[in-house]
């Protein structure tokens, strides 16, 4: 050894000294969950590549929400799965179509208490699966699909929406969606903007979630999984647009992007902590490959560690308990 004898050991010697010098907590109240709700449901339906999550029913989704919210987790982001789907996802703006009934139910229930996200996209509700409207060739037409998010927005918004969720990655949809939401009065909805969403083979369970009818890819609106510096040019336009929260996506293969994100803007960051993300450990653990519940402590750490001030996560309720418990 050296001299003088520096031995970082030291502060690694006890539970309690551990504890004294850990940098990084993950608290309940940093927690999102993600919940699918699906239309005409009479009960939950079990998602096969998510083992543990289910697309709720009406009934099924209030009562998970409250758990949620007794377990200390921080908000809810719903997702829905709609029974009919268009080519313009006319379900996405109908005030009774099911995400905006959800929206509404669980303002009602849980509002007061926590906060309330919506998804803000047309994937789910166009039969083509794209997240925008396509032109007479195909092609997914940006400056259309702003339209459609604004309406979107505004339906949300009158469903009692704390934060919308734009994820459609459409160059301009954070300034379309603030200007319509500032123009119908609505000052005080959120906007909680998907800005790195990379095109990730770790979104394929969730495609499962929520019925995706896509062909294809999405590659010419979600990022090249081989770019950062991309990522805070939409993070810059995002915030000038008027973005008060924003999103990297998926979270772990993108940890440096969530760290160059959180260093270069004001506003909070959030990672997403992606469907294929959690089936790989749901999946490993199943097998005994890898020990559950430290797995999911371990990366939901990391990803607070890389600069998120908030994860969505499917383990939120889980993980909220299982930090009391310590
Ligand atoms: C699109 C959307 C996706 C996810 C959230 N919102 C998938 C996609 O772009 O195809 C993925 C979430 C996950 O994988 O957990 N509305």
């Amino acid at each position: 050894m050296g001299f003088p004898e520096i031995r970082p050991r030291r502060l690694r010697t006890t539970p309690a000294m551990r504890r004294l010098v850990a940098e990084t907590d993950v608290d309940p109240r940093s927690l999102i969950l993600p919940l699918f709700v699906r239309e005409g449901a009479v009960e939950p339906m079990p998602i096969p590549s998510m083992p543990g999550v289910v697309q709720h029913t009406l009934d099924t989704l209030r009562k998970t929400a409250v758990e949620a919210v007794e377990a200390g987790v921080g908000g809810l982001m719903l997702f829905a799965v709609p029974e009919r789907k268009d080519a313009i996802g006319s379900g996405a703006t109908d005030p009774s179509g099911i995400l905006n009934v959800a929206i509404r139910e669980l303002a009602a229930e849980v509002g007061g208490a926590t906060v309330v996200m919506a998804d803000l996209c047309l994937d789910e509700f166009t039969d083509h699966g794209h997240c925008g409207v396509l032109t007479p060739d195909g092609q997914v037409d940006n400056d259309a699909t702003l339209e459609r998010y604004a309406e979107m927005a505004l339906a949300q918004a009158a469903a009692g929406v704390h934060l919308v969720g734009p994820s459609g990655m459409m160059d301009g949809q954070v300034g379309a969606i603030r200007s319509a939401l500032d123009d119908a009065g609505h000052t005080d909805v959120g906007v909680l903007a998907y800005t790195a969403k990379y095109a990730s083979a770790f979104f394929g369970p969730f495609r499962d979630a929520v019925e995706s009818s896509l062909q294809g890819d999405r590659k010419t609106y979600q990022q090249d999984p081989a770019n950062a510096v991309e990522a805070l040019r939409e993070a810059a336009l995002d915030v000038a647009e008027g973005a008060d929260m924003l999103i990297v996506k998926p979270a772990l293969g993108y940890l440096d992007v969530v760290r160059r994100v959180k260093d270069a803007v004001q506003v909070p960051v959030a990672a997403y902590n992606v469907s294929g993300e959690y089936s790989m450990v749901e999946a490993a653990a199943a097998q005994g490959w890898i020990e559950r519940e430290r797995a999911i402590l371990e990366i939901l750490t990391s990803i607070r560690r890389a600069g998120a001030d908030v994860v969505l996560t499917y383990w939120a309720v889980e993980a909220a308990r299982l930090l009391r418990r310590v």
